[in-house]
């Protein structure tokens, strides 16, 4: 469904990643495993529009969307929950929500039932419900990591990124995040995950990719990394 091939991409003079390939099938949930820095977040970057890869290409459902605009990728199918939240301050809870169907307005993706769609990405989150007209400058940092998910869910999308949506959650959201996460993949909706949670990560996902410095290090099926001794140890905390 997502395909990566040889990307390259970076900021002004820096090469972030130094060519890496990545496959998300379809109905499949993929994990993207490193350590801070490693270019997670440049690599969804560079597939979403954020930033221009400097090579390789980037195909969404067979159609090459390498180094299209945001927008564009957005119509196309393909939504991002960006790291740090990124909601927009001064618009209600429910105003951001429905900004993630913004191509199903203006009919560049197929409309559907937005409202409908709407109450049940707020039905996922009950603690955005409750706060529904609420600027979504004024939320903790944690109810605007679920702002985030839920907008980047109302875009109907074939493929979601969800770059750290556990970040600043306290424990018990951070295993409702992971229980959204589920349900989602139970509903066939196609995820690459970033996620410091790591061994929850392969819990969940079918398949993970390893970045060190830019490079793809080690990939497999998660029951696989989960059992790679070099992975245990630096990346699922210790060898046991
Ligand atoms: N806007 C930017 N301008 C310049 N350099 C950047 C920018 N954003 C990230 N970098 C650099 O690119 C490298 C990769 O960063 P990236 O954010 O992709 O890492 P990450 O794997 O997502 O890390 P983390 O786990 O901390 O989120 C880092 O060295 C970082 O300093
Ligand atoms: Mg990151």
């Amino acid at each position: 469904m997502l395909t990566i091939e040889n990307l390259h991409a970076g900021y002004d003079k820096t090469e972030v990643l130094h060519g890496i390939s990545i496959d998300v099938p379809k109905g499949k949930v993929v994990t993207l495993i490193g350590s801070n820095g490693a270019g997670k977040t440049t690599t969804m970057r560079a597939v979403s529009g954020m930033i221009r890869p400097r090579s390789g290409r980037v195909t969404l459902g067979g159609k090459e969307i390498t180094g299209q605009d945001s927008f564009r990728i957005a119509r196309a199918g393909l939504a991002h929950s960006p790291e740090g939240r990124r909601v927009f301050p001064t618009l209600s809870v429910a105003d951001n929500i429905r900004l993630g169907a913004f191509p199903r307005y203006t009919r560049s993706r197929k409309r559907g039932d937005i409202d409908a769609d709407l109450d049940k990405a707020m039905e996922m989150f009950p603690r955005l419900i409750e706060r529904r007209d609420q600027l979504a400058g004024t939320l903790s940092g944690g109810e605007q990591q679920m702002l985030a998910i839920a907008r980047a869910l109302m875009l109907n999308p074939e493929v979601v990124l969800l770059d750290e949506p556990s970040m600043g959650l306290a424990p018990i959201l951070v295993e409702e995040v992971f229980n959204i996460i589920r349900r989602l993949k139970g509903e066939g909706i196609t995820m690459l995950l970033v996620e410091q949670f790591a061994a929850a990560a392969l819990d969940v996902a079918d398949y993970g990719y390893v970045l060190e410095n830019g490079r793809i290090a080690v990939h497999g099926s998660a029951d696989k990394l989960k059992n790679d001794p070099a992975v245990r140890a630096a990346y699922l905390g210790g060898s046991h």
